[in-house]
């Protein structure tokens, strides 16, 4: 099944709407998005996560927030208008690219219309968001078919976070490869790691697969060597948060500890993202932000604390896996193979 993550409702003057993600899996309960301010609340407390998905909802909250100044709002407001919701809509989180990718998407189509009539202006923004959304959806299909070869009868393979359906507009990039090897029937199986602290995996991954009928398994992050060792594992795929020019990846805290324990005992380890996943801008991924959140998620996990409430915490979000120990990364238009500086260079000027 590929949950409707995120999607418009009615014409200019309608809302977004989003599975509430903090609730599953115990509910599925669908908020409506009807203002910016809320839309920057649902990105900074993971309500829509994921690095495709909250570019999508960042570019719908612009549309949101060109709601108070309508009517009879000049040119000149309503492109202030924009640039003021853009501006704060990159605010809540600084890691995936893809919410400044989706809002300099905006910029550029804000830049080229004509804002004298205020209506149509925000009719080609909405349009914009919309098309963001659409592509997402066609991008997700390809990487799936992109990546399905790497997954053989019998594989079996070991995720974390969630990179499915919830994590785009539908389907996913890691989760994606999965579903495409399903419709071509192979059999396999999928180890999850839970992904403390806000358990991704458990939650939102484990669910998504359940649902679509593949063979599932929880696992603690720690046990992930154990089951390497074991020989239980035949390959890794993750998605992304950012991709700098030399392939180093930000994915989810714990994706780096996993990379080199599968190049230690000589599994492929894998990401699947878009190209819009991708930061030329920084040539490594040392300039990457990482993100980092309230020490709660850590010590006081729904509402009990684990952890004496004064002891000194730190919680990083994601994690920076040198490419060395990237086999490949699964795009929406093929494969990078090793990638580093020279290949990810190549495959962007091939236009490939
Ligand atoms: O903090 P989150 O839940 O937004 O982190 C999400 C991830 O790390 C995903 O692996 C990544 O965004 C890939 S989404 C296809």
């Amino acid at each position: 099944m590929a949950p409707a993550t995120i999607k418009w409702s009615g014409g200019i003057d309608g809302w977004a709407e989003i599975i509430d993600q903090t609730l599953l899996p115990e509910e599925y309960r669908i908020a409506q998005i009807r203002n910016i301010k809320s839309m920057w609340q649902a990105i900074k407390t993971l309500q829509v996560r994921g690095a495709p998905a909250i570019g999508i909802a960042a570019a719908y909250g612009a549309v949101l927030g060109l709601r108070e100044p309508a009517g009879e709002a000049g040119p000149e407001q309503i492109k202030n208008q924009l640039k003021k919701s853009c501006d704060y809509l990159r605010t809540p989180r600084p890691t995936a690219v893809n919410l400044f990718w989706a809002l300099a998407r905006i910029e550029k189509v804000a830049a080229a219309t004509d804002a004298v009539n205020a209506e149509k202006f925000r009719e080609r923004i909405l349009a914009e968001a919309q098309a963001i959304c659409a592509e997402d959806k066609a991008t997700c299909r390809a990487i799936g078919r992109q990546g399905a070869d790497l997954i053989r009868q019998d594989s079996s393979i070991l995720t974390h976070c969630n990179a499915g359906g919830l994590a785009t507009a539908d389907y996913g990039t890691a989760l994606a490869v999965m579903f495409t090897a399903q419709e071509q029937h192979k059999r396999f199986q999928v180890y999850v790691d839970e992904t403390r602290p806000l358990l991704q995996g458990a939650r939102l991954t484990a669910w998504e697969l359940v649902h679509a009928g593949i063979d599932t398994t929880v696992i603690c992050d720690n046990m992930a060597g154990l089951l390497m060792r074991q020989g239980k594992i035949d390959l890794v795929i993750t998605g992304a948060d950012r991709i700098a020019a030399n392939g180093d990846t930000a994915n989810k805290i714990g994706t780096y500890p996993l990379a080199v324990l599968a190049q230690a005992h000589n599994i492929p380890f894998y990401i699947a993202a878009p190209s819009s996943t991708f930061d030329l801008s920084l040539p490594d991924g040392d300039k990457i932000p990482i993100e980092e959140r309230a020490k709660e998620e850590i010590i006081k996990p729904w509402g009990k604390f684990i952890a004496p409430e004064n002891v000194k915490v730190y919680n990083p979000a994601f994690d920076i896996t040198p490419h060395q120990y990237i086999s490949a990364i699964i795009t929406e238009r093929g494969v990078i193979d090793r990638p580093d500086t020279q290949t990810i260079r190549q495959w962007f000027d091939g236009g490939k």
